[in-house]
């Protein structure tokens, strides 16, 4: 699908120099497209709103916890993609947050069920909750191209979901969760002309990862196969990107981590 003169609902995508979503925005502005950013802090992404400028990204407060908050975030992204004349391309869920705990603690404690829930209800939860609620509109759009193509459904799993570290059981099941609806939704939505496609990206450089210690950091770069660093967000976007523009991706779950695998001990 072509991104130009096509809208895209974004989540997770507000203002941070560094981010995975972000990075989406930028860039799928800069190809042509136009971007409902869907995330939780209004004073931070009317800052990325003047940065592209152009009236290309709008804002739309969302809580991904909260069906109604999606629900009013989605129907402003329709009314504003009416008002531009671009048709909704696709739905991007980018929205995702990790606690990690141990499943016992040092003192054999179990962890708590209240984080599980909260990372589950935000990763799996308010993906699908954004998705769901997308679809309708989606799947009514004119038909483009010759194989009458919609949309499409780019969502966000990790190298958790296949090598989840210790403190990752909530984080991992929820990633992994993401990897294994992709191809029932694939096989869900394909007669609608409605592709997806699921990133799984390991170490990337955002505000998720700057949080590490330096000596996590130090000890992952020493696992890592080729090349030596991060992951960098615009490598991200280029990935989606590439998801959204190659018609022949679909019900894939796609690993974006130069040949890393994830130790145990680090
Ligand atoms: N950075 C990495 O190394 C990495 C690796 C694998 C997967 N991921 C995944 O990529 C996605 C983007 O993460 P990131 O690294 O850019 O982190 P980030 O913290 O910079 O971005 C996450 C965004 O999600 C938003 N968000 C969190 N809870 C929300 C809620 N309830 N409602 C609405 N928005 C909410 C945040 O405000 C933030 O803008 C996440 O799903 C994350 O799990 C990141």
């Amino acid at each position: 699908m072509k991104i130009e003169g096509r809208t895209f609902v974004i989540s997770g995508g507000q203002l941070r120099a560094s981010g995975l979503g972000r990075a989406c925005v930028e860039d799928i502005c800069r190809a042509g497209g136009y971007v409902a950013v869907l995330d939780m802090n209004e004073e931070l992404a009317q800052e990325l709103v003047k940065e592209i400028g152009g009236g290309k990204v709008k804002f739309f407060q969302t809580n991904v916890l909260e069906t109604e908050s999606i629900t009013a975030a989605v129907q402003g992204a329709l009314a504003w993609s009416k008002e531009t004349g671009k048709e909704i391309g696709g739905v991007i869920a980018a929205a995702g947050v990790s606690t990690p705990a141990k499943i016992i603690d040092r003192n054999g404690n179990p962890f708590n069920l209240d984080d599980f829930d909260f990372v589950m209800n935000v990763n799996v939860r308010g993906t699908i909750d954004l998705i769901r609620q997308c679809l309708p509109h989606m799947a009514k759009v004119t038909p483009v191209g010759p194989d009458g193509e919609r949309g499409i459904v780019i969502m966000v799993a990790s190298s958790a979901a296949f090598d989840g570290q210790p403190g990752q059981v909530a984080y991992s099941a929820s990633k992994g969760a993401i990897a294994s609806l992709t191809l029932p939704m694939t096989r869900d939505l394909a007669r609608y002309g409605i592709r997806v496609v699921t990133i799984a990206p390991s170490l990337f450089d955002s505000r998720m990862t700057a949080m590490m210690s330096d000596k996590v950091r130090a000890s992952l770069t020493r696992v890592m196969e080729f090349p030596l660093r991060p992951g960098q967000p615009h490598e991200f976007a280029q990935l989606v990107r590439q998801g959204i523009e190659n018609i022949m991706l679909n019900g894939v779950v796609l690993r974006l981590d130069g040949g890393m695998r994830m130790p145990s001990k680090m």
